[in-house]
């Protein structure tokens, strides 16, 4: 029996056979995109301490940048007040720099992972502006001046847009006003005068919020507010955002002269939760019951679907290489990923649960390999 094979299939079944073999010629994300963009990984505990030694090759093998999962957030470093412990932020760094790997630091100002009293007195009230400005400042200058010249770029603010485009009510934006943005960025500026700085948020690609984005991107940089990127994280489902959506939207910030990176890539393919467009992790935490249809494996034609769907959302990523910085993957392989909770079992990255790779990633590394991209 003869077998005729496309290009693209005979290319895909090439690489898919070094991968599986294990071969010298191994291909690696790092090198397909060596210039294109840095190719990132959030990275957890046991990976960053050493315990997870398949997670430890691969991210050694694959990728040039890394992120921490939970080690620099506030509830992190800083659980109580005058408290700090930078036991895993430290290993987070030092796991960095003993691989060359650039390390970025997440997240400074969020809403999330911030521990109660930050905002409040002893009497359990809201605090002041001063005070709330003077715990952040201390915070800021704490985190970021331990690793001044070290940590590459910061995600100083999260998640600060509501979907409609005005701020979030958050505590920071009632306790101190609208300004606590700049003061942070400011306060980031102080503690390391070379490090990028970026904001960082989820669905920007929906227009309501990516106009609000804008608008307070161009307010801080004509405010002389010291901000070098911004960050779309990247959590999408296998419908959304389109191409066209990502394209425009790397195209409206590039335009304003900032940096972009894609920041914490994944692609949920658990179909019933695709009505859920927020990455808000409450409003995924409450929907997820029932949210189970792949429980036993992936369907071969959904893998083919993701590979697919990833091979499109990075050629809109080549095709902005001169703006996009990088792109970090939001885990090692789909065990490691927060899209699983209990009771829904997710796929949502390039490497499966043995570690392996997945069609997604062949296609990735193929889509480098594009002979026709520009
Ligand atoms: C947000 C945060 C990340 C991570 C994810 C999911 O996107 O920025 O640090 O917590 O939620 O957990």
């Amino acid at each position: 029996m003869k077998i005729h094979l496309s290009p693209t299939r005979t290319v895909l079944i090439v690489l898919t056979a070094g991968l599986v073999g294990g071969c010298a010629t191994r291909p690696a994300l790092k090198k397909a995109y060596q210039n294109d963009f840095l190719m990132g990984v959030a990275v957890n505990q046991a990976q960053f301490n050493g315990e997870d030694r398949r997670g430890d090759r691969i991210i050694k093998a694959q990728f040039n940048c890394i992120s921490p999962e939970n080690a620099l957030k506030w509830a992190s470093v800083h659980p109580e007040p005058g408290v700090y412990d930078f036991t895993n932020a430290d290993r987070y760094v030092a796991f960095g720099e003993s691989n060359h790997l650039a390390v970025i630091g997440h997240t400074l100002v969020w809403n999330h992972q911030t521990p109660r009293w930050v905002y409040r007195d002893t009497n359990d009230d809201f605090v002041t502006r001063d005070v709330l400005l003077e715990r952040m400042r201390d915070h800021i200058q704490t985190v970021v001046g331990r690793y001044k010249g070290r940590i590459k770029s910061w995600d100083v603010v999260n998640e600060a847009l509501a979907e409609d485009g005005k701020l979030r009510r958050s505590n920071w934006e009632k306790i101190i006003g609208d300004d606590y943005i700049e003061k942070a960025f400011q306060y980031a500026h102080e503690a390391d005068p070379n490090a990028e700085l970026y904001y960082n948020d989820f669905s920007l690609e929906d227009e309501p919020k990516r106009q609000g984005a804008i608008a307070l991107i161009k307010k801080l940089k004509a405010d002389g507010v010291p901000i070098t990127g911004v960050g779309l994280q990247g959590h999408m489902k296998m419908d959304w955002p389109t191409v066209e959506q990502e394209d425009e939207t790397i195209s409206d910030f590039a335009k304003l002269g900032v940096k972009v990176s894609i920041t914490e890539l994944d692609i949920d393919v658990v179909r019933a939760t695709q009505e859920n467009r927020t990455a808000d992790i409450e409003a995924n935490a409450q929907q997820v019951a029932g949210a189970n249809s792949y429980s036993h494996g992936l369907p071969a034609e959904v893998q083919e679907d993701l590979a697919k769907r990833y091979a499109d959302i990075f050629a809109v990523f080549l095709e902005h290489r001169d703006a996009v910085e990088r792109v970090t993957l939001w885990g090692v392989t789909d065990a490691d990923s927060w899209l699983n909770t209990p009771g829904r079992v997710n796929y949502p990255l390039l490497f499966d649960r043995n570690g392996r790779p997945k069609p997604a990633f062949t296609a990735v590394i193929q889509a480098a390999q594009n002979p026709d991209r520009e």
